[in-house]
């Protein structure tokens, strides 16, 4: 299913003209990599471990090393997964713009290894890791499995995953570059995101107050379904393809930007 063929037109008439795009992604776009979400029922990451044990900054203090071995297993699970024809169709459009703005909630770097040009992580990154007293000590990639856990800082303290956790802010410099890409994009998508964790969910409506067309791509209604110029349902992994394809399509019988 992929939402009413006009709701798809719309999309790609969208994207034909646009110059600047922005594009939120979660756990979504990587389901089809095998890399599991957090909140789809019977099988995300939340219902089987309790995220108040492994990913929030008290967890952090008072067990670093369940932290450590939460996140240890998630890179572990990493290296069997490779990007999906979603993220492949994602780095592509790359060429299709002037700037293409990836703003990911997912920290497993599969945009990146997909070819994404422009990726801002604002959840941070399962290969990087830091002070946890900010010392300002930062591995970028950290090794794979960790040496020991937690590891030494070289300040004396300790190192912790650099990904957000629950109750901490998001970095200000990836954030406030996000909500700028967002503010001046002419399209922008919400991608494989549940729409429920902020203030990254809000990114695409900080798109919508900036006069954007926006488009979300998920199989199932989220909370700000409502807010979308378009709900395409339907796995990124089909419809990304298939608005590439589209979009060239439309570019190529002239139509689009080279009209304005
Ligand atoms: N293609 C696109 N979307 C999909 C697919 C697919 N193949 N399969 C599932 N989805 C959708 C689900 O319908 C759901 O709306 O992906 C969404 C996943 O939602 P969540 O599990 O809540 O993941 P996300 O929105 O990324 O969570 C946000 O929560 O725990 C934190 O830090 C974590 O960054 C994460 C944040």
């Amino acid at each position: 299913m992929t939402g009413s063929s006009s709701g798809f037109d719309r999309a790609v008439a969208a994207l034909g003209s646009a110059r600047r795009v922005m594009a939120l992604s979660g756990a979504g776009i990587s389901r089809e990599s095998g890399v599991p979400t957090f909140r789809e029922a019977g099988e995300g990451l939340w219902e089987k471990v309790p995220m108040e044990e492994v990913a929030t900054p008290e967890a952090l203090r008072r067990n670093p090393l369940r932290v450590w071995e939460f996140y240890e297993m998630r890179r572990e699970n990493m290296k069997s997964v490779d990007p999906n024809p979603g993220h492949y169709a994602l780095a592509q459009m790359d060429d299709l713009f002037d700037e293409l703005t990836v703003v990911t909630q997912n920290i497993d770097g599969l945009h990146q290894r997909a070819g994404s040009r422009d990726v801002i992580e604002v959840h941070g990154s399962l290969w990087r890791v830091r002070c946890v007293d900010d010392c300002g000590h930062e591995v970028d990639p950290f090794p794979h499995p960790a040496p020991e856990i937690p590891p030494p800082c070289r300040c004396g303290s300790t190192l912790r995953p650099a990904v957000v956790l629950f109750g901490e802010n998001l970095p200000i410099v990836e954030f406030e570059r996000a909500r700028r890409a967002a503010l001046e994009c002419d399209v922008g998508m919400s991608l494989g995101t549940s729409s429920v964790v902020w203030p990254a969910a809000g990114i695409p409506l900080v798109a919508k107050e900036g006069g954007a067309f926006v488009i979300e791509v998920n199989p199932e209604e989220t909370e700000l379904t409502a807010h979308f110029d378009v709900s395409l349902r339907g796995p990124t992994g089909d419809i990304l393809p298939r608005l590439l394809e589209a979009v060239r399509k439309h570019r190529a019988a002239g139509k689009g930007r080279s009209q304005e």
